[in-house]
């Protein structure tokens, strides 16, 4: 499958005064896993609703593999559809469940009979077809709804925070459960979600949208190493946002302390803001830290353990009072001593730097 298989114009909705989407322009690629990821309330899943038909837009159209749906109703489109709450009919079988569909398109018996016992299967779950919802966990059920979803092998696939209501470990694993099945599939896949850990994982690309707009659109990797906005750098994981003055050819001054990057463009005088993450940082295990470029001694103010990695709050000598957030792997902190009160030679990643004028 190639080719655009959903295009997205202009679309803007209002509720009432409300503006809850301005101006989407999305165009997704045929086979691709697009997340849609932003904080509650910036407009995902009314724009997921447009999409399907269950929500009308505005202004604006929906093409969908060459086709204006922009006013077709459900029915008559072409997708299927994952929410949060498992909403199976609580009712019916599983096997049941899953052929609902493929029953109302009127499918002959034998036919039903087979996709049903290929979708199980699909979803790792062969024996449940007899059973009820109520005797599947969460993460079963969920499966089971997907399964459905796929019943009329329909060419867009749509989940709205399929995996939110399911503890972490079972999440964990519908990840990779989902990511594996799509890619098998091959379905145009968009998933709605406001955990970033779980679109970097999951994404082709990701689609990071706040305040209904969308911010950027970009692979995983882009997105997290070169976020366009403040927003974004923030929104997709721990960044440290230090003060500082442009020195002009990609130098700036924070405190007392200059700092060389890659990042032109901010004339010399000029109040920016640097963003950088806890892990743009190389510590003295690959070589003398000493000689390299933006070197420098973090006092530790504290260390927050979280499992794998710690994150060192750091005092940087010449900083003159801005903290600096650094990560350590477990055994990094334990070979080089990384406790309060420590002192610790490492160099700033100055290739790593976005750099964004002063609000
Ligand atoms: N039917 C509706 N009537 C009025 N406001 C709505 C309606 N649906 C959603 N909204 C508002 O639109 C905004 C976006 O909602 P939603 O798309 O559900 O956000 P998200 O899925 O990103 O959390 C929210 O402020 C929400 O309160
Ligand atoms: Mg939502």
């Amino acid at each position: 499958m190639t080719g655009e298989a959903l295009r997205l114009e202009g679309i803007h909705k209002a509720f009432g005064g409300f503006v809850a989407l301005q101006s989407v322009d999305l165009s997704i690629q045929a086979g691709e896993l697009v997340c849609f990821v932003g904080p509650s309330g910036c407009g995902k899943t009314t724009l997921l609703r447009i999409i399907a038909g269950l929500e009308s837009q505005t202004r604006g159209r929906v093409i969908q593999n060459g086709r204006d749906i922009s006013t077709a109703p459900p029915s008559a489109r072409d997708y299927g559809i994952v929410f949060q709450s498992y909403a199976l009919f609580p009712n019916l079988t599983i096997s049941d469940n899953i052929a609902y569909g493929l029953v109302n398109r009127r499918r002959a018996r034998a036919q039903i009979g087979a996709r049903v016992k290929e979708l199980l299967t699909l979803v790792g779950l062969p024996d449940s077809g007899p059973k009820y919802p109520s005797q599947l966990s969460g993460g079963q059920q969920q499966r089971i709804a997907l399964a459905r979803a796929l019943a009329t092998a329909p060419s867009l696939l749509l989940l709205d925070e399929p995996l939110s209501a399911l503890d972490a470990k079972e999440r964990e694993r519908l990840r990779g459960e989902i990511r594996q099945l799509q890619r098998r599939v091959g379905v145009t896949t968009i998933m709605v979600t406001h955990d970033q850990e779980e679109a970097l994982s999951m994404s082709d690309r990701v689609v990071v949208m706040n305040h209904g707009r969308i911010e950027q659109i970009g692979t995983p990797l882009e997105v997290y190493e070169q976020p366009a906005t403040p927003f974004v750098a923030d929104f997709l994981g721990k960044v440290n946002v230090l003060r500082a003055t442009s020195l002009g050819e990609g130098r700036y001054l924070v405190g007392r302390v200059e700092l060389a990057t890659r990042a032109n463009g901010y004339a010399a005088g000029m109040a920016v803001r640097l963003y950088l993450r806890p892990e743009d940082r190389v510590l003295p295990d690959s070589g003398p830290v000493e000689q390299m470029a933006n070197a420098m001694r973090g006092h530790v103010l504290g260390v927050d353990f979280l499992g794998t990695y710690c994150l060192a709050a750091m005092d940087v000598e010449g900083f003159e009072g801005q903290k600096l957030l650094v990560y350590f792997s477990l055994n990094q902190a334990l070979e080089m001593g990384v406790r309060e009160g420590a002192t610790i030679p490492f160099a700033l990643r100055g290739e790593r730097v976005r750099v964004f004028p002063s609000a």
